[in-house]
C-alpha cells in the first residue's frame, strides 16, 4: 500500500504496539484505491472550476492569473518584490541582468507581522506593509526612485488583469477586516499615498504558487506546475486557454491558481475526514473552509498529532493515561516538532518534546508517538500526491502525449523541513501518473523572485508598448 511500513517477521512488543496504532488510526492510512479515488474526485472538481456554468460556484476555484508564459530569459531591470501570506513577510530587491553567471541578484529583509495586525483592520495591515516598504527603500537608498513592484500575495484572489487582485477570502492565520472583496493593489496604493514620502508602481500580483513556478521556470523551461506545502497548501499550473471559459481567447496557455486548499468544502471528502479533522476545523478561524488544507498543511499538522495523543492518553493507550494541562493546550505540538520526531535521533527528540509536556513518557510511548507522526505526515503526502497527480494527469491528457515530461516547481516549510515528506510525495505521484518523467525542482530562492520575474515581463511589455 501507500503506507510502506514494514515490520519484518519477528513480532516483537514494539511491532505489536505499532500494529495497534495502525488499527487505531486505520482511517488515516490510505490504500492505493483511496489515493486514486481522491485524485479522480479532484480532477472532476478542476473541470467544474474551469467550466462556464459550474465555475462561479465551484469549490476548487481554478482562478485565472493572467500569467501567460514562464520567463524567457530576456527579462532585465531593478525590481521590488513583496511577499505576504507565507510564514514570513519579506521584502526583496531583485536585480535581473543578462549576466550569464549571476543573472539574478537579491537582497531581502524579513519584517514582523504581529497577530494584532493580521487580525486587526485592513487599513492597518496595509499601512504596516507600506511602512515596511518605506523602511526597506530607505535602507536601500532608493526612496527617490519609482521602482516596479511585484506583490506575492498568498491568498485566493479574483483577477481580471495582472495588476488587480480582489481578495475572495482570507485563509490560514489572516483575517484583517475590510479586505475581502477589495482590490489589494488599490489598498496598498492608498496606504503608500497616505504616507506620501515615496512612490511605487505595483505592476503584478501573484499567488505564491505562481511565484514558485516562475522562479523554477527561470532555471528550467519545462516547469509548468507550482506547488506550496507550507503553512497552507496550494498549486498552480499552465492550462490551455481554450479550456478556461472565464477568459476570452483560445490561443496559448494561462496559469491557473487552483486553490486546492478548499477541496472538500462541499462535502466531497467527508468519507475520509476523521473526528480529529473535524475538531481542527471547529477550533479554526474559518470553520467549514479549506478542509483539504486542514488535513494536509503545516499550519495544522502538529495540532492533529496533539489531538490524537490526547484521545489516546484519555483511553489509557499512552502515558499510562496521564493528561497534563500542557498536552491539552492548543498549539503545544507544532509541525516542526513532527519533523524533528521523524528525523534521525527522532526518539530522543520525541522524549524531549513529550517531557516538556509533562506526560513522563516511557520509551515505548516515544515509539508510539513517532508512529502517530508518521501516519499523519504520510497521510498529508498522500493527499497532496492525489491532487498533484490530478493536475499532472490532466496535463498529460491535454498534451495528448504517451509520456509526460514535465517539471514541478515546489516550495514550503513542510516540504523542505520534514525529513521524509519529499521522498514519499515524489514516489506516490510517480506511481499515480505512470508513463511520466516528473522532475521536482525545489525553489531555492522562494516565490518572491518569481513575482519579480512576472513584474519583469510585465515591465518589458509596457516599455515595448510605450516605444
Ligand atoms: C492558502 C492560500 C493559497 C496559498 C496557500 C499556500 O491555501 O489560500 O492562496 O497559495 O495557502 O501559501
Amino acid at each position: 500500500g501507500y503506507l510502506a511500513v514494514h515490520y519484518g517477521t519477528k513480532t516483537t512488543r514494539k511491532h505489536q504496539k505499532k500494529e495497534k496504532i495502525d488499527k487505531y488510526l486505520y482511517s488515516m492510512r490510505f490504500s492505493d484505491d483511496t489515493v486514486k479515488d481522491i485524485m479522480n474526485r479532484f480532477r472532476r472538481d478542476m473541470e467544474n472550476g474551469l467550466g462556464r456554468d459550474t465555475g462561479p460556484t465551484a469549490t476548487v476555484k481554478m482562478l485565472p492569473t493572467f500569467v501567460r508564459a514562464i520567463p524567457d530569459g530576456s527579462e532585465k531591470g531593478d525590481f521590488i518584490a513583496l511577499d505576504l501570506g507565507g510564514s514570513n513577510f519579506r521584502i526583496l530587491r531583485v536585480k535581473v541582468t543578462q549576466d550569464k553567471k549571476q543573472p539574478v541578484q537579491m537582497e531581502s529583509q524579513v519584517y514582523e507581522t504581529p497577530d494584532d495586525i493580521i487580525h486587526g483592520s485592513g487599513s492597518r495591515l496595509f499601512a504596516h506593509v507600506a511602512d515596511c516598504l518605506g523602511d526597506f527603500m530607505e535602507k536601500q537608498k532608493i526612496k527617490d526612485k519609482k521602482l516596479p513592484v511585484g506583490f506575492t500575495f498568498s491568498f485566493p484572489c479574483a483577477q481580471t488583469k495582472l495588476d488587480e487582485a480582489v481578495l475572495l477570502t482570507w485563509t490560514k492565520k489572516f483575517r484583517a477586516s475590510g479586505v475581502e472583496g477589495m482590490d489589494v493593489v488599490n489598498l496598498l496604493n492608498r496606504a503608500i499615498k497616505k504616507r506620501g514620502d515615496y512612490e511605487a508602481d505595483i505592476m503584478a500580483v501573484v499567488n505564491d504558487t505562481v511565484g514558485t513556478m516562475m522562479t523554477c521556470g527561470f532555471d528550467d523551461q519545462r516547469c509548468e506546475v507550482g506547488v506550496i506545502i507550507g503553512t497552507g497548501t496550494n498549486a498552480c499550473y499552465m492550462e490551455e486557454l481554450r479550456h478556461i471559459d472565464q477568459v476570452e481567447g483560445d490561443e496559448g496557455r494561462m496559469c491557473i491558481n487552483t486553490e486546492w486548499g478548499a477541496f472538500g468544502d462541499d462535502g466531497s471528502l467527508e468519507d475520509i475526514r476523521t473526528e480529529f479533522d473535524r475538531e481542527i476545523d471547529r477550533g479554526s478561524i474559518n470553520p467549514g473552509k479549506q478542509l483539504f488544507e486542514k488535513m494536509a498543511s503545516g499550519m495544522y499538522m502538529g495540532e492533529l498529532v496533539r489531538l490524537i495523543l490526547v484521545k489516546m492518553a484519555k483511553e489509557g493507550l499512552l502515558f499510562e493515561g496521564r493528561i497534563t494541562p500542557e498536552l491539552l493546550t492548543k498549539g503545544k505540538i507544532e509541525t516542526k516538532h513532527v519533523s524533528a520526531i521523524e528525523n534521525k535521533e527522532g526518539l530522543k527528540k520525541c522524549m524531549e518534546i513529550l517531557t516538556r509536556l509533562g506526560v513522563e513518557p516511557s520509551d515505548e510511548d516515544c515509539l508510539a508517538v513517532q508512529h502517530v507522526c508518521t501516519i499523519v505526515s504520510f497521510r498529508s503526502a498522500n493527499l497532496v500526491a492525489s491532487t498533484l497527480g490530478g493536475i499532472l494527469a490532466r496535463l498529460k491528457e491535454s498534451k495528448g502525449v504517451a509520456r509526460l515530461r514535465t517539471t514541478v516547481g515546489i516550495d514550503g516549510s513542510l516540504y523542505k523541513m520534514h525529513p521524509q515528506y519529499a521522498r514519499r510525495l515524489h514516489k506516490t505521484v510517480r506511481r499515480l501518473v505512470p508513463d511520466s518523467d516528473v522532475r521536482f525542482l525545489l525553489s531555492e530562492s522562494g516565490s518572491a523572485k518569481g513575482a519579480a520575474m512576472v513584474t519583469a515581463v510585465a515591465y518589458r511589455l509596457t516599455e515595448q508598448a510605450r516605444q
